[in-house]
């Protein structure tokens, strides 16, 4: 395949440039070397180019939707069609008639939109929008670990690979984990993975004793209790909520714990008027945007001068990188037929408990 690009030149072997108003043919090959390097076709953008406007063009000549998790830019989520939590994601993209699905968020969430929509083009604005907690699980470590408790059945959090969704019996997400993992029998024998956070914190309500992965999310395990202690000392008016990834220190501290869209409508419902809120920063633009009146003051991690924690991969995202894979239809999510037909069991289960 042949596409059309501006003039592609490869500067002091640092990647390519893309440079001018010239156009030429550029082979797939090279597109393909560039998202390995870069992840996404980095081309130069004119300033004058209305990048919203744009957007909105091809959204409406391709027949696309654009998903946007809560955890990405204000702008990304504002220019989205849906915005929300992984479930609502993963339903929105099950439910949608586009041809094309524009997943803003990491790459684990593309790639269960692809399993749901094997037969539609599912494109992400950076390839390189991992996660820390997919990683922590290589599929070939977890095949040996399951192997060592053949008897159980195994839950896997939707932030995990294709490759390990083929070897569960259902997925879960934050918001739906308890609801999933109770609709096992109680002497059922379950493995939890990746997100041991999560599994500690569903046993812990759950009263089951699932054995557990040992992954964690690089933003999630670093709030630092101190820090949160100190800021809960400094306004004790403010309600304290947090994500279930956070560590059982934290959680212990907290007023509410649940999925983004579970603290989003709790600091709607609140009557409290401040809140610490331990997740991802992103969500803030929406509970600010929700209750205009509340003040939201961002956890602090071990390590962070910013006072607030950011994902890295979710934060790869920008509008102009949304808009030239929405010229190009690429980075492209593409995923073996026979994986794609066993890691669609276990989401499609997931799915119908979760309706
Ligand atoms: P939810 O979207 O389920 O709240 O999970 C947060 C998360 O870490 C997504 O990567
Ligand atoms: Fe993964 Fe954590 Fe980022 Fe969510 S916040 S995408 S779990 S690294």
């Amino acid at each position: 395949m042949r596409i059309l690009l501006s003039t592609l030149k490869n500067s002091n072997n640092e990647g390519y440039t893309l440079e001018n108003e010239h156009f030429f043919e550029m082979k797939q090959e090279q597109i393909n070397q560039m998202l390995e390097e870069k992840g996404y076709i980095d081309e130069k953008i004119s300033p004058d180019l209305k990048l919203r406007k744009e957007i909105n063009r091809l959204r409406k000549e391709k027949n696309a939707v654009i998903l946007s998790h809560f955890y990405v830019e204000s702008d990304l989520q504002d220019i989205a069609d849906y915005v929300g939590d992984s479930l609502g994601l993963a339903q929105a993209a099950a439910e949608t008639n586009a041809d094309m699905i524009v997943f803003v968020g990491v790459h684990f969430m593309a790639e269960t939109a692809k399993i749901i929509n094997p037969y539609k083009k599912v494109i992400l604005p950076d390839l390189k929008a991992g996660c820390s907690l997919a990683e922590s699980a290589p599929a070939e470590e977890f095949a040996e670990f399951k192997e060592k408790y053949p008897d159980h059945k195994v839950i896997t959090y939707v932030n995990a690979t294709a490759a390990l969704k083929t070897m569960s019996d259902i997925v879960c997400t934050s918001a739906n984990a308890k609801k999933i993992v109770e609709s096992f029998p109680e002497d059922e024998k379950l493995i939890f993975a990746p997100d041991k956070n999560l599994g500690n914190y569903i046993n812990s309500v759950t009263g089951r004793n699932m054995v557990l992965w040992n992954g964690a999310c690089m933003v999630h395990e670093k709030y630092s209790v101190e820090k949160i202690i100190s800021l809960m000392t400094q306004y004790p008016e403010a309600e304290f909520i947090a994500h279930p990834e956070c560590e059982k220190p934290v959680l212990l501290l907290a007023k509410h714990i649940g999925s983004t869209t579970s603290l989003l409508k709790y600091v709607e419902s609140s009557r409290a008027s401040k809140f610490i809120v331990a997740t991802e920063s992103g969500i803030l633009h929406q509970m600010k945007k929700t209750c205009p009146d509340k003040i939201f003051i961002p956890a602090p991690s071990i390590d962070s001068t910013c006072g607030c924690n950011d994902c890295t991969f979710m934060k790869l995202n920008s509008l102009q990188k949304l808009y030239i894979c929405m010229k190009y239809e690429q980075p492209e999510i593409t995923l073996a037929p026979d994986v794609i037909e066993k890691a669609r069991i276990p989401i499609q289960r997931m799915l119908e408990i979760s309706k």
